[in-house]
């Protein structure tokens, strides 16, 4: 499998200072086991967090970080962020983009504070005499023959000593010890933060009323639904209904021709379409510049590698696969039909009971009636509940399966398309593409991240990465066929 080091400091755009020596003892590295977090980082932060805080907080005491995944396999190993300089680990579980394990590997690196008292540090180790004093009593650690280390747990942390060959058998054989039998103490060698169980790490809850990683169900035909925040946006709706459903954007981005403006010397984006960015939401929203109403959603994955790594959080989409399934098998009934057989037209059946033009709004007129579509006031607050009419619970739920995260019979019924899933499984819920991809690369010096490729439905394009997984998706009502 393919793993991928990145330095890090290219994501961050201010040059950094190199330190012959770690200053984190100045910034106090606080051990909070508690509350799982060691100086700024806490168990459970989300990715963008975890960057944030070292580009910021961090920028000068940090002289270099490697950020460290799978190229080939993305969802398969923990994105690590390693600080060399301090001997610290950030294990980051790939599929929620939040912190799931902090390690200092180097104890001797780090200058660790407990309690308003230094424990561990350059001229300080962390014998298990002390680590007994600091931490009180613990359940007996257990010894890793294969490691020839002892694990020492507590709640939420874990300290690892290295066993000299002379003990081992002593340490083996006895349920709990302070010093070995000639008067010494191993030294901490490593210790480990987590959620759960040392050996089985968890993610925590989410903080109460957080909305990271909510699920967004999306509806070529419709638009997106925020279940959580019992929110939906629409193909059409005007940047006003937006921003009152969404919050004001991260950022307005103007699509406008520089060379254009330039040119002419005209006032910046005043006819040109305009995005909204929802970093924190991993989505960004198209308005056409005469209408100002919503033409396309983008729905990102934020996956390390990609160009865009660390610009938006990761959205974590249901695509009701069904309605493209819908437009593209009928479609082909025209001049696409020498393309190859959508899943549809594969297995002959119509192509599914959820969704296909249900509650119609598949607008042949190119105006819509907004006051009879719109679903917007407490009046109507029960349509939030199920604006789309899908089955919500099985386009919510969660592949239980963990060998084949990619097809479960849910999945398969609604067809729903979400971050995990590569291009392949996609292909194989939905059917494949018509027409040839584009391929986009960057140049080089903008992109040393690889190509992408774009394949487009009706109704949606999917740009896929070189590792077969889906960087992106631009989802836009499907035009209605013609022929
Ligand atoms: C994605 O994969 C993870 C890990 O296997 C799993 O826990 C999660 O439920 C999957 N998501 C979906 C939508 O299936």
């Amino acid at each position: 499998m393919l793993t991928v080091l990145t330095v890090l400091t290219a994501l961050t755009v201010s040059s950094l200072i190199t330190h012959p020596y770690s200053v984190w003892s100045g910034l106090g590295a606080l051990l909070d086991p508690t509350e799982g977090s060691l100086g700024g980082f806490t168990i459970g932060m989300p990715i963008s967090s975890v960057i944030g805080y070292l580009n910021t907080k961090l920028r000068d005491e940090i002289p270099q970080c490697e950020l460290i995944y799978s190229a080939s396999n993305p969802l398969a190993l923990h994105i690590s962020i390693n600080l060399p300089a301090t001997g610290l680990r950030l294990r980051i579980d790939a599929v929620s983009q939040r912190l799931v394990v902090i390690e200092v590997l180097d104890m001797f690196a780090l200058t660790l504070r407990f309690a308003g008292k230094i424990i561990s540090g350059p001229r300080t180790p962390l014998t298990f005499v002390n680590v007994q004093k600091h931490f009180g009593p613990t359940s007996p650690g257990r010894y890793d023959d294969a490691r020839q280390q002892y694990i020492h747990a507590y709640s939420g942390f874990a300290l690892y000593f290295a066993i000299p060959s002379k003990h081992q058998a002593f340490v083996k054989n006895s349920a709990t010890f302070g010093m070995f039998p000639d008067g010494t103490t191993p030294v901490a060698a490593k210790i480990c933060l987590y959620h759960g169980k040392w050996d089985r790490p968890t993610l925590p809850p989410l903080p109460l009323g957080s909305l990271y990683m909510q699920k967004v169900v999306v509806d070529v035909r419709h638009g997106l639904h925020f279940p959580l925040e019992r929110t939906v946006v629409r193909f059409g709706d005007t940047c006003q209904d937006v921003f009152s459903e969404l919050g004001a954007p991260n950022h307005v981005f103007h699509k406008a021709d520089v060379r254009a403006i330039v040119a002419t010397n005209s006032r910046q984006g005043s006819d040109s379409d305009y995005f909204y960015n929802y970093f924190d939401r991993g989505l960004d929203v198209l308005f056409d510049a005469q209408t100002h109403s919503v033409k396309k959603f983008i729905l990102h994955c934020n996956f390390p590698g990609h160009f865009d790594f660390n610009r938006y959080s990761k959205c974590n989409f249901r695509l009701l696969g069904s309605s493209l399934v819908a437009r593209h098998s009928r479609s082909a009934v025209g001049p696409a039909s020498k393309q190859p057989a959508s899943f549809g037209e594969l297995d002959g059946e119509p192509p599914t009971e959820v969704l296909v033009d249900v509650s119609g709004p598949v607008s042949t007129s190119s105006k819509r009636n907004r006051d009879a579509d719109s679903s917007r006031g407490s009046a109507e607050a029960g349509v939030h509940e199920n604006p789309f009419n899908v089955d919500l619970a099985s386009v919510l739920a969660d592949d239980p399966s963990e060998n084949d995260p990619y097809e479960t019979v849910k999945a398969q019924e609604c067809r729903v398309i979400h971050p995990n899933m590569t291009w392949d499984a996609v292909q194989h819920l939905i059917g494949r593409p018509r027409g040839k991809p584009a391929v986009y690369n960057k140049e080089v010096t903008l992109n040393p991240f690889g190509t992408v490729q774009f394949h487009g439905f009706n109704g949606a394009i999917f740009e896929i990465m070189n590792n077969n997984h889906i960087a992106s998706v631009t989802v836009f009502r499907p035009a209605v066929a013609t022929c």
